[in-house]
Formats: structure tokens, C-alpha cells, sequence
């Protein structure tokens, strides 16, 4: 059987939410349609938490409602709380992801609460989502380090992590907020989380701060990872993480996983056209190095 990794995009929602520019839900949808076009089956497509923390994201209702349902593509969404989830239930989604932090400093500065209290705010989202027969993902925050704390013991990563999934969490995101990881401790770290969830639970999110994130990869992919988070062109980064930049690009990734045989579904050619379209949206290039190679200025 050919090996295959799913790529889950998340550059409509981590990448646009730490732009300085912000894009119409209108600019967003014509995005995601050149991902979806580029081959993409799971697109991150915003988040329903506070305009006023995180302006990017307003209007997410508008961006599900025109993308509308898709047979086989799944466009989940960011919720921090029940309101959240509900405003994600009215506008269509079918998949919700919460997020949670192993490190204490950073959950208080991302989402205002401790880590057992976002734990218990995301209960009710827990149950809701079973409920509606929502999917229910989660992210575990400063996986590989912490902006404020520095280094976060592997032991709190997988407490964080075994908690998301006992509230239902399909798939838990390790995720490395501001690119700090080196290969060896994100795969220690995939090891750990695997032995106690399981590696088919277990997707990595890694931002490419000291460009690390493609080694980070392939080390998690001899682990036994087949779930991988990217952002096409490189966008973003995260409000509450200074310094962090953009997640791994996913035209890197893609570009990998063709040279290693593994499949991605992904088209590289229209995944370039999907992130020049948002990179002339935001004002200014993309920040691959596939995309620098394959399409010099
Ligand atoms: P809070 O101030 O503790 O909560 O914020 P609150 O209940 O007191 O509400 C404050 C205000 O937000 C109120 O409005 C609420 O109505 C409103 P006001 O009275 O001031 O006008 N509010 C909401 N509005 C819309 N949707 C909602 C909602 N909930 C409350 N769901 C809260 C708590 C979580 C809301 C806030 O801290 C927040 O929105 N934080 C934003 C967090 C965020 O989006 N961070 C970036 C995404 S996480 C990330 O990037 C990491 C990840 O990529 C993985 C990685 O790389 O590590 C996933
Ligand atoms: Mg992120």
C-alpha cells in the first residue's frame, strides 16, 4: 500500500490571524477555493473567538457559510468556549477544534484561564460536539518550548495531551507555537504522546521560527506520524507568541513527502497559486523556499 500523510492546512486561520492585514471572509473563501483546487481535503478555515483578541478572524461565520458543505473536505474551526462552539454550530461546522496549552504562562496569555480551566471549559464543547456529531480536535500549545517560560517538561506535554483525548479529542495536534524544537526532542516527544494516545492520534503543528520545522517532520514521520499541519506560502504565526513566524510552508512539506514516495493528494502547481493569491492579498511574497525555487521574482 502507498504511504499517504494527511496534510491538514491551517493557513486560512493560523497564518491570516497574525497579519497585520486583514482579509474580507470574501478574499478568505477565494483562498481556501485555490487550496481545495490545489487538492486539500482538510482546511482549518478560522476561529470563533474574540474580535477583539484576534481581529484576523472576524466574519469565520461568513467563511463556512459560502464555502457551504463539501462531500470529503472538512473545514474545521477554532473554538475556545461554548459560545464559540455554538456560533461554529450555526454557521455549519462539522468539525471544531479546542486548544490548550502545556505551559501556564501561555495559557493565561492565549486564552486567559489555567490549563485545568481551559480543560473544564472545553467539557461542555466536548459533549456538545458528540451531541451534534461534531468532530473534535485539540492542540497542545508550547509543545517544544514556551515564549514566557522557556523550556516545558515532555511529562506536561503528554498530561495536556492525554486530557484532550479523554474528552474526545480524535486527533491531538503537538504543537511547537514558536519553532523551537530541534529533531530529536519533537521526536521524543511524538514517542511519548503516541505511547500514551496512540501515534494515529497524534498530528504535528510546527512553526518554522529557526527552521527546524521540515527536520521536526521528518523526524515525527519515522515515529509513525501521518498527520501533518502547514501553511501554504509560510503565513503567520501567533498573536500571543512574540517572535513566533509562520507555520512549516505547505509547499515545502508537499515537496518533501513527493521526493520520500509518500502520498499528499496535493497539487504543487496550484498549491503556488493558492499561496501567491493570499501572499498579493497580504502584501508580500510567500515565504517558501519551493515557492522561491520554482518561481523566482
Ligand atoms: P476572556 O476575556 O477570558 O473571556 O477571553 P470572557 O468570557 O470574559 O469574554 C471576553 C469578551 O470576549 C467578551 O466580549 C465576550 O463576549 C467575548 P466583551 O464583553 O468584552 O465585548 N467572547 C467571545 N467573542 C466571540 N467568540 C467567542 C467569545 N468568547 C468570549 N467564542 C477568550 C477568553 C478565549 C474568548 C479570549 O481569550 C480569546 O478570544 N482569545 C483568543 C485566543 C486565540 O485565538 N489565539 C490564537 C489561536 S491559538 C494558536 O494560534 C495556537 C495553535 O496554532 C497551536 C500552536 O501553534 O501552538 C492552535
Ligand atoms: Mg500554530
Amino acid at each position: 500500500m502507498t504511504d499517504r500523510v494527511r496534510i491538514v492546512e491551517v493557513g486560512p486561520r493560523d497564518g491570516l490571524q497574525n497579519e497585520a492585514a486583514h482579509l474580507s471572509p470574501e478574499t478568505r473563501i477565494a483562498f481556501i477555493e485555490r487550496l481545495l483546487a490545489a487538492g486539500l481535503e482538510t482546511i482549518e478555515a478560522g476561529s470563533f473567538v474574540s474580535p477583539k483578541w484576534v481581529p484576523q478572524m472576524a466574519g469565520t461565520d461568513a467563511v463556512l457559510r459560502g464555502l457551504g458543505a463539501r462531500p470529503g473536505r472538512n473545514f474545521p474551526v477554532l473554538v475556545p468556549n461554548e459560545r464559540g462552539f455554538d456560533a461554529a454550530l450555526a454557521a455549519g461546522a462539522g468539525e471544531v477544534a479546542v486548544f490548550a496549552a502545556a505551559s501556564e504562562a501561555f495559557s493565561q496569555r492565549n486564552i486567559n484561564c489555567s490549563i485545568a480551566e481551559s480543560i473544564e471549559r472545553f467539557r461542555p464543547v466536548a459533549d456538545k460536539a458528540r451531541a451534534a456529531g461534531i468532530r473534535l480536535r485539540g492542540y497542545v500549545s508550547c509543545a517544544l518550548g514556551c515564549p514566557y517560560e522557556g523550556e516545558v517538561d515532555p511529562a506536561r506535554v503528554v498530561a495536556v495531551t492525554v486530557a484532550l483525548r479523554e474528552l474526545g479529542c480524535y486527533e491531538i495536534a503537538v504543537s511547537d507555537t514558536i519553532g523551537v524544537g530541534t529533531p530529536d526532542r519533537a521526536a521524543s516527544l511524538v514517542e511519548r504522546a503516541a505511547d500514551a494516545i496512540g501515534i494515529e492520534h497524534v498530528a504535528v503543528h510546527f512553526h518554522d521560527t529557526y527552521g527546524q520545522s521540515l527536520a521536526n517532520i521528518y523526524a515525527s514521520l519515522q515515529k509513525g506520524v501521518r498527520v501533518v499541519d502547514a501553511a501554504a506560502g509560510g503565513l503567520g504565526g501567533c498573536p500571543y507568541a512574540a517572535g513566533a513566524s509562520g507555520n512549516v510552508a505547505t509547499e515545502d512539506v508537499v515537496y518533501m513527502l513527493n521526493g520520500m514516495g509518500i502520498e499528499t493528494g496535493v497539487d504543487l502547481e496550484k498549491l503556488l497559486d493558492a499561496a501567491e493569491f493570499v501572499a498579493a492579498a497580504i502584501g508580500r511574497n510567500p515565504v517558501s523556499r519551493v515557492h522561491r525555487a520554482l518561481r523566482p521574482a
